[in-house]
């Protein structure tokens, strides 16, 4: 008896270690692949990622660059986020057609909407190209040089490696610079909005709910991908035909349970898994207050706007849900960090680094790694925070100032280049800001600046601060800038930007906004961005030979690389989990919690009268279990931004789900990932369904669809 339980508890442990990490398809061979199956996969390595047949590999494209997206259907219809597709839904919306609010459907393909910019791409290939990329890099003794060198060569073999002529050719680095992937990619460019539920459905629970469990938003949207006659990438043309993909994904309706094998392919964006306790350490107590800070005032200043204006609202959804998401992602990440001792657990490893560093003779190559750490992070941090200053508050997050921006580059293409490329760019520009224009207004980026200027003039390191940021007045400066510069109307720039270059800069520079940015973004790359620079590619190197002596020092670590916004497989169970004392979250929520949630006419938490009639009536099709609609799920999949959209996938290779976040307590997870408490969140496959099917009545999209009971 007591023998089974130690087994049992061994048991427990392994399973339990064997969680976490982002891994490259085409390298499951091994240690994955039987960690796979022995977590309950019936499928193969090679069903996953085959270099000449169709694989699970060819549904799932990257979707626009920033999320994942997978493929339905044997006609080119992909499944993303609601959130993925919310620029695009946006975009189409106007107060009379308010798709974000009412949801869109298209019937028939003729009613699909095309969409301008988007683009999906998928990985045709994946070889490793590490000895080409590193030739004649050895030889160089200097940091800068052996850069510049790897430039070199993935410029040139990026040239080089044979590709067809539509397909591109994408090198990669991996393990901070110690392998070179070749990705061959195929971009597909005319994408097309087919569905989209109401946002009390995609988007339920909005920001009060974003990043937290138990959750119940049915956050997905549907597109299509068109191609040319043969089946290749083209632009936008009504003659262009659905795509016929190499593989779609069969979807299940069985349900899932608690410990079911899931799996996620998609494309994860960034995380920092081998960072030094000195780096996590600045990152809790230096970067993430200060970014926090200053969302925080941005955020509440649009959010007063947004409630009382339902044109503003439109205008900002997609923006401020962008900058609500980090800010928020960085209050949960911090406090997960110092919750879980991430940095003690750091330091930890690193004695324990030394150590193996000893024994294993390798002194004079990693012996002065971390003290060159340690000094590095000192020297650099008020460069850092200094930096995510200028960021925030100049390039993201006050608008008229980031448009000032885009102009001082103008100002300084001609002084390095001269008249014609001015022109060439002033053109482009003129373009491009009549969007960003489209959704600015002058009167809520006022009272933002205001708030941020204040933080910045007060809270940023004062020795790089330049002199019109002394003693001021935030509230006159705002509106000393805002009634007179042409910066807070598309109109008024237009204006500036007429005439040659000599009378434009002229202009420009008599304009009160773009002195400040000028004066701002002077003191930024003289007295900022050289030192930070320099510092952060001494990190850089550093952070190189760690990741190589982690690898080498520690061999029967799981060791996968971080995040670089390519394709990716991880892998793990359908599991609750524990936060604190006394509570445990089931894996699964029901349409029961939405009704739980509905608070009517609110902002967040409203339902539309069409879902709770099907609720009253428990009108569910096919797609209830045991009588109740599952909504979302939550696994052990180590996921991150970019993820977004990606398929959760069953352990035959059919779609169970749809991947859109993460929970609250598990949010530290890009940095430190601890599978007690780091669960994926994904929308269960059947709500998804139910919706198209009983909400929207789109059974044209049902019909398409493969679907396993
Ligand atoms: N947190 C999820 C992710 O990082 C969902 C974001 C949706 N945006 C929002 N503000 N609710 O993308
Ligand atoms: N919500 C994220 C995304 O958009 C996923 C995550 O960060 O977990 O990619």
């Amino acid at each position: 008896m007591k023998h089974i339980k130690l087994l049992l508890l061994l048991f427990v442990i392994s399973t339990q270690a064997q969680q976490g990490g982002m891994w490259v398809p085409s390298l499951l061979n091994g240690m994955n692949e039987s960690e796979m199956k022995s977590l309950g996969m019936k499928i193969s390595a090679k069903d996953i990622y085959d270099a000449n047949n169709s694989s699970l590999k060819d549904a799932v494209p990257h979707f626009n660059g920033g999320c994942t997206s997978e493929v339905i259907s044997p006609q080119g219809l992909i499944l993303t986020n609601h959130h993925c597709g919310y620029g695009a839904i946006q975009n189409h919306s106007t107060v009379e057609h308010d798709y974000l609010q009412d949801g869109f459907w298209a019937y028939k393909m003729e009613d699909e909407l095309p969409n301008k910019g988007m683009v999906v791409t998928f990985v045709v290939r994946i070889e490793d190209v590490t000895s080409k990329i590193m030739e004649g890099v050895d030889a160089l003794n200097d940091e800068a040089q052996k850069q510049k060198k790897i430039q070199e060569n993935i410029q040139l073999y990026s040239e080089k490696l044979p590709k067809e002529s539509w397909q591109e050719n994408k090198i990669r680095t991996f393990f901070d610079g110690n392998q070179y992937l070749l990705f061959v990619t195929e971009t597909y460019k005319d994408v097309r909005l087919v569905g989209a539920p109401p946002s009390s459905i995609g988007k339920f629970g909005s920001d009060t709910d974003n990043w937290v469990w138990p959750r119940h938003t049915g956050d997905f949207s549907l597109f299509r991908i068109y191609a040319d006659k043969n089946n290749r990438p083209a632009e936008y043309s009504k003659d262009n035909v659905p795509y016929k993909p190499k593989h779609f994904l069969p979807i299940s309706t069985k349900g899932i349970k608690e410990n079911d094998f899931t799996m996620v392919m998609g494309y994860p964006g960034r995380t920092q898994e081998y960072l030094p306790s000195f780096a996590v350490e600045q990152i809790v107590n230096d970067l993430n207050p200060a970014k926090i800070e200053i969302r925080d005032a941005a955020l509440k200043v649009q959010d007063g706007f947004m409630r009382k204006d339902q044109a503003i609202k439109i205008q900002y959804a997609s923006k401020y849900a962008s900058v609500a998401n980090y800010w928020k992602k960085w209050i949960g990440e911090s406090k997960g960090l110092k919750k879980s001792n991430a940095v003690a657990i750091k330091q930890k490893f690193e004695a324990d680094f030394m150590k193996r560093v000893a024994k294993a003779g390798k002194q004079a190559e990693y012996g002065n790694l971390l003290s060159e750490f340690e000094k590095n992070y000192a020297a650099i941090k008020d460069y850092a925070v200094a930096r995510d200053y200028f960021s925030e508050v100049v390039l993201r997050n006050t608008e008229l100032l980031s448009f000032g921006f885009k102009l001082y580059q103008l100002e300084q293409v001609y002084n390095s280049k001269g008249e014609q490329s001015f022109n060439d760019r002033k053109n482009n520009l003129i373009a491009s800001f009549e969007d960003s224009y489209k959704d600015f207004n002058a009167q809520v980026d006022e009272k933002v600046f205001e708030q941020l200027i204040q933080l910045y003039a007060t809270k940023s390191p004062k020795q790089f601060l330049p002199s019109s940021l002394e003693n001021i007045n935030a509230s006159s400066l705002a509106k000393e800038i805002y009634s007179t510069s042409s910066l807070t109307s598309y109109a008024k720039l237009q204006e500036l930007l007429s005439g040659d270059a000599k009378s434009v800069i002229e202009k420009m520079n008599n304009d009160k906004g773009f002195q400040l940015v000028k004066s701002l973004a002077d003191a930024y790359f003289e007295k900022i961005a050289p030192t930070y620079n320099e510092l952060d590619l001494k990190n850089s190197a550093l952070q190189r030979t760690y990741m190589k002596a982690i690898v080498e020092l520690f061999p029967n670590d799981r060791i996968f690389p971080d995040a670089n916004s390519t394709l990716r497989v991880t892998y793990g169970q359908v599991k609750g989990y524990a936060p604190q004392d006394a509570v445990y979250y089931e894996p699964v929520t029901y349409l029961e919690g939405v009704m739980e949630k509905y608070v009517p006419n609110d902002y967040e938490f409203d339902v539309p009268q069409k879902l709770i009639d099907l609720y009253n009536k428990k009108d569910y099709g096919t797609y209830a279990q045991n009588g109740k609609l599952p909504v979302c799920f939550i696994a052990t999949n180590h996921t991150t931004g970019g993820n977004s959209g990606s398929p959760a996938i069953d352990a035959k290779g059919n779609l169970i789900g749809l991947n859109f976040d993460r929970v609250w307590e598990g949010t530290m997870s890009d940095i430190y990932y601890s599978p007690d408490i780091c669960r994926n969140i994904m929308v269960d496959i059947r709500y998804v369904l139910f919706i198209i099917d009983k909400y929207a009545g789109a059974k044209n999209i049902i019909n398409e669809l493969t679907i396993r009971k």
